[in-house]
């Protein structure tokens, strides 16, 4: 009787006792296809045996260090029963270094396809269990071939790293993978959705295919990118440092800004990326799928009349204003732990998806930095790319000073937040809830950058710059000259915010297209958004423009 060499259930292997030592090796007995077997029971014991990858042990290795197989990660992603492998058979072809006596069925990654909420999505996993999840040729063009499906069928792709990177004993072959895929990357770049979750080791070159795809997820303690490891770290500049510090995924989320997203563990990071999928398109031609809503478009809410403190100088949390306004309060923030001064995320307003981006009064006064600038530009251009129109909350009073700023280049980053918003052509809206001052007022989403519609709260201020510094540069003759300076500096300020800061001479105008009670502000853009449904824009014929990176 043919015993199967191991059952798969919720794409979980197990493995029986007679055969437990068996691995994916295509020398292994139960995969030789061989024997008395009718061609049927040979093609399904071969193709049980490829789903054992690495073998038992390594298996169990995999699952003690914490993670899942690569057909487990791959369940949890799909719909229940859909994903569909292709590539199971094919294996390397290479001979040094011994390999020729490591050749494993599908080699180490699993491809293919399911459905996500019913809508196709294709997939690849980097099997650990075999050598490691290195990259071969062969593992490379099964990536490609995956990679290829999605653009021609307009399906996002997601990809599940946690390899070793490049396989040795293959040398220029893997590398030559590895720019096979990077290119499709940029290929793809702005035509379907790219996702990756890092979920096992990504070290070196590697981390390059991640990072030009549009959103990384990483799982705490089991994910980490490292250009270096902490070893090479060690040697070069003395440091130490843990794989974790390094590389883990607090140290992407928060500092570098590598990641956007983390979960605490896999089944979790599933289940947002399955969450993520929902607010966006399948491709660039298409709409991000309507989500119903109970929601009233017409909901005036009471509260938002009193977010805005009185004391011009005192924060607040502007997702008390987000929440209020998008359906159902439900927000899904992007890279929530690194810029906290600008928020930016997806929502629903009347059912369609949209992106936000908001100044956050409660860090750092919501100044733009460097970061808030890269952290934003990035969102708004994916956004752009989509079809995902773009609702900016502005509450700004300027850019960060410093010589740290300065010499970190925030002309230029500052810069590819203007560039990203002049070249969007998505339905653009703006509320305008607080302080928009000079060259921050413009950047975000001014009717300057061919923004649609551009509200403000009547306690809008919409100047050069705040009261002080402007009356600190204009009347310091006549400050100097008075008896009490502080009372002349306090008189000059209440009367330049009596003329400037006030959100009228910006809609006397035109450049604000109305001030609004503020508990109109969903209503009025949900009436905008309705309006702006059908807009068409274009830019100028051009090879592609030349973002400041
Ligand atoms: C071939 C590899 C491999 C690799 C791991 N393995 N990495 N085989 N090529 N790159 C094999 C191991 O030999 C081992 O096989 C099995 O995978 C599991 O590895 P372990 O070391 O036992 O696992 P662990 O202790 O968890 O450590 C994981 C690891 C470590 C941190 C990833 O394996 C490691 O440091 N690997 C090398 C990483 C590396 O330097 N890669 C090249 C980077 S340069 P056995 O049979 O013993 O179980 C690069 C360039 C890309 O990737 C450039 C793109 C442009």
């Amino acid at each position: 009787m043919l015993v199967p060499p191991a059952s798969i259930k919720n794409g979980a292997i197990t493995i029986t006792p007679e055969t437990g030592s068996k691995t994916g090796k295509i020398d292994s007995p139960a995969a030789d296809g061989s024997g008395s077997k009718s061609p049927l029971e040979a093609l399904e014991e071969r193709r049980t045996v490829a789903t054992l990858g690495g073998g038992a042990e390594r298996v169990e290795a995999q699952h003690k260090r914490g993670k899942l197989t690569a057909r487990e990660r791959l369940h949890r992603l799909f719909d229940d029963g859909s994903f569909t492998e292709i590539d199971t058979f094919v294996t390397h072809r290479s001979t040094d270094l011994g390999l020729d006596r490591q050749r494993f069925e599908g080699d180490a990654v699993v491809t293919g396809f399911g459905q996500v909420e019913g809508r196709t999505v294709f997939a690849y996993a980097q099997d650990f269990t075999v050598l490691g999840g290195s990259l071969s040729l062969v593992a490379a063009q099964k990536i490609s071939k995956v990679m290829d499906h999605a653009v021609r069928t307009g399906a996002p792709i997601v990809g599940i790293n946690d390899s070793g990177g490049a396989r040795i004993q293959e040398g220029v072959d893997s590398l030559a993978g590895y720019g096979e895929i990077f290119k499709r990357n940029t290929l793809a770049s702005g035509v379907v959705p790219q996702i990756t979750v890092i979920a096992g080791p990504s070290a070196g070159g590697a981390v390059y295919s991640p990072a030009i795809t549009d959103f990384i997820y990483m799982v705490e303690g089991i994910g980490q990118m490292y250009i270096t490891g902490p070893d090479v770290v060690k040697a070069v500049t003395g440091e130490e440092v843990s794989h974790e510090e390094l590389g883990g995924a607090a140290a992407h989320a928060s500092r570098s800004g590598v990641a956007h997203f983390t979960a605490p563990d896999e089944d979790d990071c599933y289940r947002q990326v399955r969450r993520l999928l929902s607010f966006l398109p399948s491709n660039n031609s298409e709409n991000a799928p309507e989500r119903p809503t109970d929601d009233d478009p017409e909901r005036r809410d009471a509260s938002l009349g009193s977010v805005i403190p009185a004391s011009a100088n005192q924060p607040y949390n502007v997702m008390d204003v987000v929440l209020s306004v998008v359906d159902d309060g439900d927000f899904l923030p992007v890279h929530h732990g690194f810029a906290g001064n600008i928020v930016v995320g997806f929502a629903h307003l009347e059912g369609r998806s949209i992106g936000v981006v908001a100044n956050q009064p409660a860090v750092m006064a919501g100044m733009l930095d460097i970061d808030a600038s890269d952290k934003a530009a990035r969102f708004v251009r994916f956004c752009d790319a989509f079809n995902i129109p773009l609702l900016t909350f502005v509450d700004v009073p300027g850019f960060m000073p410093g010589t740290h700023q300065e010499y970190g280049g925030i002309i230029r980053h500052g810069a590819k937040l203007l560039y990203a918003y002049s070249e969007a052509t998505v339905p653009k809206m703006a509320v305008i809830l607080r302080k928009a001052y000079g060259g921050a007022y413009i950047v975000m989403s001014s009717k300057e950058l061919r923004s649609d519609l551009n509200l403000a709260w009547p306690t809008a201020e919409i100047a050069v710059m705040g009261p002080e510094g402007a009356v600190n540069v204009i009347s310091r003759r006549e400050i100097a000259a008075a008896e009490d300076q502080d009372a002349k500096r306090a008189e000059l300020v209440a009367d330049y915010r009596d003329r400037f800061a006030n959100p009228y001479i910006a809609a006397n105008r035109g450049y604000i297209d109305d001030v609004i009670d503020p508990v109109d502000t969903r209503p009025m853009l949900i009436r905008s958004l309705r309006m702006l449904e059908t807009k068409v824009d274009s830019s100028p014929p051009k090879k592609h423009g030349n973002i400041p990176l």
